[in-house]
């Protein structure tokens, strides 16, 4: 009696540890990225996502050609040049559409215009994960404030009088982590 009673327990104890194992988050994130700051925020993103015993794959968007159904959840971030997504994040969620459309998607976008003094700039940075998102339906969104190196005193006071922004890099790792840890419990 106390031999089936042990055999059960370890049985039980076996199924517990497996059905642990294989409800692990799958998670893909893509992205693009023209100088590095988006790729690094992504890196970011997929530490704090193994840490948090997910299984996370990184990939640029150029590189994508994997089968999107394996995945729980896939993360889409972008940098922004001239108000719009990285050309191959565009292609990648066109390409992609239908798979995409059955899957939980969030997207998040890097850019400058999130710090800018000027409140219109700011919320037009609030529109640019749903024009990265290009019609899908994300679970969940971000903006992040990027890295803005200086290109000459010029282009400073442009960008300062235009866009209300200086150079500098204002990537918010503390924030990124934290959007990346809410992602693992979605
Ligand atoms: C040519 C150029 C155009 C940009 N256009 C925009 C823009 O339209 N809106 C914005 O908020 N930020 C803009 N930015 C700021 C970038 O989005 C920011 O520097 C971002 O961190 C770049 O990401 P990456 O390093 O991954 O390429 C622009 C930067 C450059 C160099």
């Amino acid at each position: 009696m106390n031999r089936i009673f042990i055999s059960l327990a370890i049985l039980l104890t076996t199924a517990f540890a497996g059905g642990k194992n294989s409800t692990m988050k799958s998670i893909l994130i893509v992205y693009g990225s023209y100088s590095g700051s988006t790729a690094e925020i992504a890196t970011r993103m997929k530490t704090t996502l193994d840490n948090l015993n997910c299984k996370t794959v990184l990939m640029p968007a150029s590189a994508v050609q994997t089968d999107l159904t394996q995945y729980d959840l896939i993360v889409i971030g972008s940098a922004i040049h001239g108000n719009k997504p990285h050309e191959n994040v565009i292609k990648f969620i066109d390409v992609n559409r239908s798979a995409l459309s059955k899957k939980k998607v969030a997207v998040f976008a890097v850019c400058s215009t999130i710090t800018s003094v000027k409140e219109k700039r700011k919320a037009n940075a609030l529109t640019y994960p749903d024009k990265i998102a290009n019609g899908l339906k994300p679970i969940d969104r971000a903006v992040f404030g990027g890295n803005f190196p200086s290109s000459g005193r010029f282009a400073n006071y442009m960008g300062k009088l235009i866009l209300g922004i200086m150079p500098g890099d204002y990537r918010d790792w503390n924030k990124i982590a934290a959007w990346a840890t809410s992602l693992a419990r979605k």
